[in-house]
C-alpha cells in the first residue's frame, strides 16, 4: 500500500531487519536513527543482502525541526516507530531518560506526522504491558496490566496515547504490536544483533558464551514455578517478527483505527530447554550456573498468536533451531557485531 515508509530506529536490530523486508518488497524506506545504540554499517549490510539502500538520514526523533524537514522531503506515507531505548535495569536508575526518548520522542513524531498528513503508524510494542499474566497463554484479550519497570511504563504509555489519538481523530490507521522476545538473526548471516556492552538478554548472552567472551551463563533462578524451575519465554525469529509490520501495515492500510496483535509463536521454552537446544544446534558447550531470581521477571510468559493469524494472516513459521542456528551463524561470523573485521565463516 504505502511506499515509502519512515523506519524510526532503522539501525537497530530489529528496525535493520525491517528495513530489509521493505526494500525486498520494493518500499523506498527512509531510516531516521541517532545510532546511540546502533552502528550505521547495519545498514551496509542490507545493502549486501538486497542490492538496495535506504536513505539515511542521522538524528532524532525529539528534533522537531528535523522531523519536519524529513516528512517535507519524502513523500512518507507510513511510520515503523523501532526508534527508543530498551535497557529494562538502565530504566529503573535513569527513569527520566526512558521517559524523555520513548514518551516525549514518539510525541514529537505524532504531532509531526499529523502535521504533514501522515497517518499510518506501527508501533513497537512489548509483552511487557502485560505485567505478571492473569492467565497464560496471553491473548490481547488479558489484561493490560502495570508493567514492572519504567522501560514497559513506556510502552503503555504510549499504547495509552496512541489509542486516545485514534479515539480523537479516525485519520489514524495504527497498529500495536506486542512482541514477545525476538531473537535470531537473518538467514544470510549478515545482520543480526548488536548489543552493546554485556547483554541483558538470554540469547545474546548464551552466544558470548558460546563464542568464548564471556565465561558462564548465570540462570536466573530454578525456583519458578515452571515444570524446571527456570523462566519460560516465547521466542519469536526477528524475521518472522517484521514480516508481521509488513502485514500488520497492509491491513491498517485497508481497515481503519488502532489494532493490537502479539506477535509470538504460541509456543514457551525455559532457559534449560534453550541452552540444550543452543549445545544441541551449534555443538558449543554452555558452561552455566543458577543464582538468585531477577527482580521484575515473570515466571513465563508466552502468547495466543490467533488473532494475528485471523486477522492478517500472519504466523510465526521458523523453529527455535532456525532462530538459534541463525544467531549463531551470525554470532560466529561477526563475533563483535557490526564491529567486527568481517569474516564470515559460513
Ligand atoms: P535497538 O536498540 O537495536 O534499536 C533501537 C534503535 O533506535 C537503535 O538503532 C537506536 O540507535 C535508535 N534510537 C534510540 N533512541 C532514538 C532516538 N531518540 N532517536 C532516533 N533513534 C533512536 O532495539 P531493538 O531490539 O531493535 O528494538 C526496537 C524496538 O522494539 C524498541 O522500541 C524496543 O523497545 C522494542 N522491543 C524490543 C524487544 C526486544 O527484545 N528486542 C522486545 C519488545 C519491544
Ligand atoms: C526482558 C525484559 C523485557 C523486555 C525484553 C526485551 C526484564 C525483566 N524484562 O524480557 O521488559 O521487553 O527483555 O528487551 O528485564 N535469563 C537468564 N540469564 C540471563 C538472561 C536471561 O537466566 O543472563 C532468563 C530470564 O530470567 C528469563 C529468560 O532468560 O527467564 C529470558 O530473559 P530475557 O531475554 O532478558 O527476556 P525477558 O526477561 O522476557
Amino acid at each position: 500500500m504505502s511506499n515509502t515508509v519512515l523506519v524510526t530506529g532503522g539501525a537497530g536490530y530489529i528496525g535493520s531487519h525491517a528495513v530489509l523486508a521493505l526494500l525486498q518488497n520494493g518500499k523506498n524506506v527512509v531510516v531516521l536513527d541517532n545510532l546511540s545504540n546502533s552502528l550505521r554499517a547495519a545498514l551496509d549490510h542490507v545493502e549486501n543482502i538486497c542490492g538496495k539502500r535506504p536513505v539515511f538520514v542521522e538524528g532524532d526523533i525529539r528534533d522537531s525541526a528535523l522531523l519536519d524537514q524529513v516528512f517535507s522531503e519524502h513523500a512518507i506515507e507510513a511510520v515503523f516507530h523501532f526508534a527508543g531505548l530498551k535497557a529494562v535495569g538502565e530504566s529503573v536508575r535513569e527513569p527520566e531518560k526512558y521517559y524523555d526518548n520513548n514518551v516525549a520522542g514518539t510525541l514529537t513524531l505524532l504531532k509531526t506526522m499529523n502535521q504533514h498528513g501522515v497517518f499510518n503508524f506501527v508501533f513497537s510494542s512489548s509483552a511487557t504491558v502485560y505485567g505478571c499474566p492473569s492467565e497464560m497463554p496471553i491473548s490481547e484479550e488479558t489484561k493490560v496490566e502495570r508493567p514492572t519497570n519504567p522501560y514497559g511504563r513506556t510502552k503503555l504509555i504510549i499504547e495509552d496515547m496512541l489509542r486516545d489519538f485514534s479515539d480523537a481523530d479516525e485519520r489514524w490507521n495504527i497498529a500495536l504490536l506486542r512482541y514477545f522476545n525476538p531473537i535470531g538473526a537473518h538467514e544470510s548471516g549478515l545482520l543480526g544483533e548488536h548489543p552493546q556492552g554485556i547483554p541483558n538478554n538470554l540469547l545474546p548472552y548464551i552466544s558470548q558464551v558460546a563464542i568464548g567472551t564471556l565465561k558462564e551463563l548465570k540462570v536466573f533462578g530454578n525456583d519458578h514455578p515452571t515444570p524446571d524451575g527456570t523462566g519460560i519465554r516465547d521466542y519469536i525469529h526477528v524475521v518472522d517478527l517484521v514480516e508481521g509490520h509488513l502485514k500488520a501495515l497492509d491491513f491498517i492500510c485497508e481497515h481503519k483505527g488502532l489494532h493490537t496483535w502479539n506477535l509470538g509463536t504460541g509456543t514457551g521454552y525455559s532457559v534449560i530447554e534453550i541452552i540444550d537446544s543452543f549445545e544441541q544446534v551449534t555443538g558449543q558447550n554452555i558452561p552455566y550456573s543458577f543464582t538468585e531470581r531477577r527482580a521484575g521477571d515473570v515466571a513465563e510468559s508466552w502468547s495466543n498468536p490467533a488473532k494475528a493469524k485471523v486477522e492478517m494472516n500472519w504466523v510465526a513459521s521458523r523453529t527455535l533451531e532456525d532462530m538459534i542456528r541463525d544467531t549463531w551463524r551470525w554470532q560466529s561470523n561477526y563475533p563483535a557485531g557490526y564491529a567486527s573485521t568481517p569474516t564470515p565463516t559460513h
